[in-house]
Parts: structure tokens; C-alpha cells; sequence
């Protein structure tokens, strides 16, 4: 039984990794801003009012988990503001930035203490991230925020390597989410692929970009 942490847990892909690492017997702690009734049911130990963007949120998680050793977080919570070129808000990227580059970094900051050897660092980036996967444009947050969380993951891999902590990337697949406004595959499917690769990861893999289907993706 592994001690695993997901943040964005009420909602969403992070709700149903919560839901498929407990049914399987994991020990499961969800972190988020708000609880709701859908995670109230899951039944596991959720600790809320944890932004991922402030200092203050993290630190109030850090103090809830003093002591607790982490075999597993999934960095999972994000947010998309989606734009073009004619409407590049600069507020709006900076938001993105410090939610889904500098959140997950916060995250290992606060919880590096808790990490030991032979555990996991998981951060849900996107293939929209990639800079040779882009044939398509817009989304300049949005794509920005997600390529600089690919390299907090790479210099983590390097950083936490001496713990022996490794770090992967996940692109979760297109979900249906409130992101995408319920366009692609469900999140049960995709939190099963999330699950998968977080089970394959091994040291010698650490540093890897792996969709959920299981295939590398290119940087
Ligand atoms: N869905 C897709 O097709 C897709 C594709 C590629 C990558 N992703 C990535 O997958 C992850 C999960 O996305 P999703 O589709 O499940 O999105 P979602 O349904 O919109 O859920 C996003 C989750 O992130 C949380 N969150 C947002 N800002 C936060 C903050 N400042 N502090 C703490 N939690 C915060 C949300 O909590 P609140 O309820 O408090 O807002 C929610 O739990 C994201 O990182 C996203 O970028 C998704």
C-alpha cells in the first residue's frame, strides 16, 4: 500500500486518480482548494484550502503533513486560459504560469522533506507543452506555463535524483473535463493510463515526457 498525493482532487482527472488509487487500496491524500460532495464520498483524507499558486496554501499542506512520508504525488491541478494571438492577455499567462510551472515546483519545495528513496514525482504537463509537438498554434499561456512545467520536472529529475525520488511528465490525452468543456476520452480512462506510467516509473526513466497511453512524447 502506497501513501499517495494528488492535488485538484475534487474535480476532474484528480478526482477520479483519487477514486482509482483507492479503490485499489492506496492510502490517498487529496489536496485542493475547496471539497465538495463527489470527493466527500470518496471517503479518503482530503486537505482543502491548499492554492497551489500561494505560499501560504502550500505551507498550510506542508504543516498538515509534517512527519508523513509520501511515496507518490501526482501534480495534477492546472488551469487553461485559452487565447490567440489577438487576444494574448499577459495577466491571464502570468495566472497559468504561476498555477500549473510554478505550482508543481511549490509543491516539491514543500514536500521534498516527505519524499523518500524510491519515491515518485508526478507533474500532469500537456502535450500542447511540446515545442516540437506544436502544429497548430494559439494558447500562448496556456503552452508556455505547460513547456516551462516540462522543464521544472527535467530539473527536478536531476535535483531530487541523489534522494532517489524519480520524476516523470504525464500528458493525460484529451479528457473529458470541464477544461475541454467534456471533449475526449473520459478521465476514468485517462486516470487508469496516469496510474499505469506511475507504476512503470523507475529511476533509469526518470526525466521522461510519456502520454498516458504509455508512448514517449517529443520535448
Ligand atoms: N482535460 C484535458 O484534456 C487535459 C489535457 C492536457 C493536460 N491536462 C492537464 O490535466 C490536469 C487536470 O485537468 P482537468 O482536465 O482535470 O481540469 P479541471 O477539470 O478543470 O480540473 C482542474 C483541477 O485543478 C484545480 N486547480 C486549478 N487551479 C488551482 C489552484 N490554484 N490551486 C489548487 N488547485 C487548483 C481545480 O480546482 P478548483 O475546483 O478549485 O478550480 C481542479 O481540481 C491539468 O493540469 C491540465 O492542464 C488536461
Amino acid at each position: 500500500m502506497a501513501t499517495v498525493l494528488i492535488t485538484g482532487c475534487n474535480r476532474g482527472i484528480g478526482l477520479e486518480l483519487c477514486r482509482q488509487y483507492h479503490a485499489r487500496g492506496d492510502k490517498v491524500i487529496g489536496v485542493c482548494r475547496n471539497s465538495n460532495s463527489d470527493l466527500d464520498a470518496l471517503g479518503i483524507r482530503a486537505i482543502d484550502n491548499v492554492d497551489i499558486s500561494t505560499d501560504e496554501g502550500v505551507a498550510r499542506m506542508a504543516v498538515a503533513l509534517a512527519d508523513v512520508a509520501i511515496d507518490i504525488v501526482v501534480n495534477n491541478a492546472g488551469i487553461l486560459r485559452s487565447d490567440t494571438l489577438d487576444t494574448v492577455d499577459f495577466d491571464e499567462m502570468l495566472e497559468q504560469y504561476r498555477v500549473n510551472t510554478m505550482g508543481p515546483l511549490r509543491i516539491a519545495l514543500a514536500l521534498k522533506g516527505n519524499l523518500g528513496d524510491g519515491a515518485k514525482f508526478g507533474i500532469v504537463s500537456s502535450r500542447v507543452g511540446s515545442v516540437e509537438d506544436n502544429s497548430s498554434g494559439n494558447n500562448y499561456g496556456y503552452r508556455c506555463s505547460k513547456a516551462a512545467a516540462n522543464m521544472v520536472g527535467m530539473n527536478l529529475r536531476h535535483d531530487l535524483a541523489a534522494k532517489g525520488v524519480a520524476v516523470v511528465l504525464l500528458h493525460p490525452g484529451l479528457v473529458a473535463t470541464e477544461m475541454t468543456g467534456g471533449r475526449g476520452v473520459s478521465p476514468e480512462e485517462s486516470a487508469r493510463g496516469l496510474i499505469a506510467r506511475m507504476d512503470e516509473l523507475t529511476m533509469e526513466a526518470s526525466g521522461s515526457f510519456w502520454h498516458a497511453e504509455g508512448y514517449t512524447l517529443p520535448w
